[in-house]
Formats: structure tokens, C-alpha cells, sequence
């Protein structure tokens, strides 16, 4: 089972030349590079150059390297999905990403290794879901990212600390995203000077099943990535249980005992998951940068 983790992606404006070369020394697993709300009309084309720039340079490691384009609808979406498909990042990501009838015209221009990640972030997003989702497999589509600055801007609401009026697009989106096999990452924290209340809606992004957490600022890696890792606890677990579906007498059985409780065979595959994603982890944080 090959699982990647995606505890932590950072995003950074493209044409910030020190963030984009530091990227390249953080312990984020994802960087995404920018070209949409954090470049300024004017700057657009330089941050598209500076990006397919930093994408066929490299030197990022086993952190996968993700650009943000705008969208089609837009008057750089063309130009920037041209340049950074032929540049081939790990992922191209889709922002205010709506329609599934959208999808095919970003992945008709992806080759190689490119998947198409997608931005949750509009009220009709999230009522299609399931339709987005449905169409990943024909897009190349791996994955989504929450957007909930913007998420929260168009539908008029107030979040405070526990972010209330987005847990139902927060819970729906956890559930399309493994109704269909994706990853989903949480939306950023954006005041990243506060380390208690960045902790805290990394427990929550942990609580609500997200895989991890989008991030602004260098000083917010080190919380989602430790919130974000299976904790020991549970890892013990896991072994435990597939040790015991493992052992002769379990052969052929669908639900066993395992210290006192009832384990299903779907534990076992939540199992085998959390000991992949451990693993991948561990291989990560030994690996030189
Ligand atoms: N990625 C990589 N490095 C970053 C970074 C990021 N997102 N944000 C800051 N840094 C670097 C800075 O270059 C600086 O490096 P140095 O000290 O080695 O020179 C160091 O981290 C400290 O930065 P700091 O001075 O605290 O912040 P700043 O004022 O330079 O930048 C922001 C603050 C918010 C403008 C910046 O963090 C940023 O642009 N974040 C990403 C915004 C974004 O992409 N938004 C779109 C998605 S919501
Ligand atoms: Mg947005």
C-alpha cells in the first residue's frame, strides 16, 4: 500500500524568490507554488515564469511541487495552464474549482507525471461534491484543498475559533473525498504569529478526517506535521490488529477479537493504512534533504 503523506503544504507567492528557495529546505510535505489571489494582476506573468522556473530546477526533494494556477475563466488561466503543464509539477491545482464539466479541459493538457488537485472554496462546490468527485478518476484528479477564506466570504458567514458555520462543507467534503478515493486537505490558518490557535484547528482538521492542513508561514509546519502523524497510540493499535488478522486462526474470518473488542475487516485496511502512512513518514524524515 503506497501512501503519501500530505501532513503539511505551504504555499508561497511565486515570485517570492527567498520563500521559494527556502521551500526547498523546509520539512512541509507539499509546497504550492502561487499564481493566483497572492500575485497582483501586473505580476502575473512574471510569477508564471518564476514558477516553471523553480519546477524544472527542482532540488525539492521528496516534498511533492504543486502550482496554483488561475483559472480558465480568467485572463491568465490559458497562459498559465500552457506553461506549467509543459514545466510537468507533481500536481496542477484548480482554484474555485465548481463544475465538473470544467475538469476535462485541465487535464486534456497534463502529461507525464502531472495529477490535477482541485481548490474547494465556492458555495457550488460543495453542493456538487459527489459530482466533482465522480469525475476525478477521468481527470486525473487526486485530490482537494478546502478554500475557506473564500468559502466563508461568499456565503456571508463569521467563522470564530471552532468555525462553526464551515463544519457542514468541512464534513462533506471529508466524506466526497473518501467516497471517491481523494486526499483532503484543510484550508490555512492565516494568523500564523498565534501557535495555540493554529494547534487547535490542527486537532480539529484532525477530529474532522482532513489528511492535513494548508499552510501559509514556515513557523505553522512543525504543528501539522506532528498533528497530522498517526499518534503512537493508534499506531500500536494498528499493529496489533493486523498481527491478529494475520495469525492462523484468523484466516477466512471477517471480524475477530483483539484485546477484548470487535475488530471488522475494514479495521484492518484503516489499519494497513495508518501503518503505510507511518512509514512513508519515517522514510521522509530520514531521507537527507
Ligand atoms: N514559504 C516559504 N518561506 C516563507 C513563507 C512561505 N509561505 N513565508 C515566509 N517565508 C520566509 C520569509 O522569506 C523569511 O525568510 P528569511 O527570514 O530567511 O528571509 C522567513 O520565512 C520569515 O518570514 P516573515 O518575515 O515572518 O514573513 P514575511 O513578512 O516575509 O511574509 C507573508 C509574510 C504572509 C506575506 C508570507 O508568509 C506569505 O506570502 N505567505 C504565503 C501567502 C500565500 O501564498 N497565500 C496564498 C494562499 S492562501
Ligand atoms: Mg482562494
Amino acid at each position: 500500500m503506497l501512501v503519501r503523506p500530505r501532513r503539511s503544504a505551504l504555499y508561497l507567492p511565486a515570485t517570492n524568490a527567498r520563500a521559494l528557495e527556502k521551500a526547498r529546505t523546509l520539512s512541509c510535505d507539499v509546497v504550492v507554488l502561487d499564481l493566483e489571489d497572492s500575485i497582483a494582476p501586473e505580476a502575473k506573468a512574471e510569477a508564471r515564469l518564476a514558477a516553471c522556473e523553480a519546477v524544472r530546477a527542482g532540488g525539492f526533494g521528496a516534498r511533492e511541487l504543486v502550482v496554483r494556477i488561475n483559472a480558465l475563466d480568467t485572463p491568465w488561466g490559458a497562459a498559465d495552464l500552457g506553461a506549467v503543464a509543459g514545466a510537468q509539477p507533481d500536481a496542477l491545482l484548480v482554484p474555485k474549482l465548481s463544475d465538473p464539466e470544467d475538469l476535462p479541459a485541465y487535464a486534456a493538457a497534463l502529461g507525464g507525471k502531472t495529477r490535477l488537485w482541485g481548490m474547494i472554496e465556492t458555495c457550488k462546490a460543495v453542493l456538487r461534491l459527489d459530482a466533482l468527485g465522480a469525475a476525478a478518476a477521468a481527470n486525473r484528479m487526486e485530490g482537494w484543498i478546502l478554500g475557506l477564506n473564500d468559502l466563508a466570504m461568499e456565503m456571508g458567514c463569521r467563522p470564530g475559533a471552532d468555525r462553526a458555520p464551515l463544519q457542514a462543507a468541512m464534513s462533506l467534503a471529508v466524506t466526497a473525498a473518501r467516497a471517491h478515493g481523494l486526499f483532503v486537505l484543510d484550508a490555512v490558518y492565516n494568523d500564523f504569529s498565534d501557535a495555540e490557535g493554529l494547534a487547535r484547528e490542527c486537532a480539529q482538521g484532525v477530529a474532522f478526517g482532513f489528511d492535513g492542513k494548508s499552510l501559509i508561514h514556515p513557523a505553522q509546519i512543525a504543528a501539522a506535521n506532528a498533528a497530522f502523524s498517526p499518534d503512537p497510540e493508534a499506531l500500536a493499535w494498528a499493529r496489533q490488529v493486523v498481527r491478529a488478522f494475520d495469525a492462523p486462526e484468523s484466516a477466512g474470518r471477517g471480524v475477530i477479537k483483539v484485546d477484548g473488542k470487535m475488530v471488522e475487516r475494514l479495521h484492518l485496511e484503516q489499519a494497513q493504512r495508518l501503518i503505510a502512512l507511518s512509514d512513508a513518514i519515517a522514510v521522509r524524515e530520514g531521507s537527507p534533504e
